[in-house]
């Protein structure tokens, strides 16, 4: 009986690094999305989005903070390694949080190393273009695939004075290919405008994986909370809703307070006799 791919109960293989070079030469997109808990990540991984990326920005729409610069390396390993458990078909991709990697190549592979041993993900990225070159070659070289990031990298957000978008195409291309020469299997592209994301594209070996980036990439990524419309203030124009599960939620949780308020929860059937 023929299955979608998006059933949870056909067995598949799961998702591969090879598998992103060989998508690139086939003009296959590939979809990512950010994940932080295993519930997600099983419902994710089961609607057949190919990588599942524990995006440091957990600092923000899980721990509320304002930037993601708080996040320390112990918290992303905690969260990752409950997504990797969640995962049967996605990649996993672990990501640095800041001051974790920047002093030195050892501390990158160490802490690549601790993603890859104690989380089970398959592979780790990192924020920046050439500076972050040597660690990207040095994780490479001990076994740990690394997904680069460059363009808008929120981890030099008082650097870059805000989240913008970066125009400077030399630049950008310059960063992107910095990153595939260092060994990276993919690279994200933020907020950077969607001719030199489709320049870069066009140039790197490597797939891109955009996030306000336009439609020229390989892949797209997205941070779950926003795709599902849970946050109701700020809207990046980037960022298309697929849900609006504020209002869900708001909804079922009022019904559920006026059902205790006037004894309709629980009910017979709900209690035990
Ligand atoms: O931390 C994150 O979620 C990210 C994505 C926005 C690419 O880096």
């Amino acid at each position: 009986m023929p299955t979608s791919p998006a059933d949870p109960l056909t067995p598949r293989p799961a998702v591969t690094i090879p598998d992103f070079a060989r998508w690139k030469l086939l003009g296959r997109k590939i979809s990512v999305l950010t994940a932080y808990d295993h519930t997600s990540a099983r419902l994710l991984d089961s609607a057949g989005v190919d990588c599942l990326l524990v995006g440091d920005t957990l600092g923000m729409v899980v721990q509320g903070r304002e930037t993601t610069l708080h996040v320390t390396l112990d918290q992303m390993i905690y969260h990752t390694e409950m997504v990797a458990r969640g995962a049967t078909r996605a990649l996993v991709v672990g990501d640095f949080p800041f001051g974790s990697y920047e002093s030195s190549v050892e501390r990158a592979v160490a802490s690549g190393v601790r993603f890859l041993k104690e989380t089970r993900c398959q592979a780790v990225k990192l924020e920046g273009g050439r500076r972050a070159a040597p660690a990207i070659r040095a994780l490479v070289g001990a076994g740990v695939p690394v997904m680069g990031h460059v363009g808008l990298t929120p981890q030099s957000v008082h650097k870059l004075g805000g989240y913008k978008v970066q125009r400077d195409a030399e630049a950008l291309l310059d960063e992107a290919a910095a990153v595939a020469e260092a060994g990276a299997f993919a690279v994200v592209l933020e907020c950077v405008p969607a001719e030199a994301a489709a320049r870069i594209t066009a140039a790197l070996a490597i797939p891109t994986i955009g996030i306000g980036a336009g439609p020229g990439c390989d892949g797209q990524v997205l941070v779950t909370p926003d795709l599902l419309g849970l946050f109701e203030g700020f809207r990046p124009r980037f960022v298309r809703h697929y849900a609006e599960l504020a209002d869900v939620i708001r909804d079922a949780a009022a019904r559920y307070v006026a059902d205790v308020g006037e004894g309709r929860f629980p009910d017979d059937r709900e209690s035990f006799h």
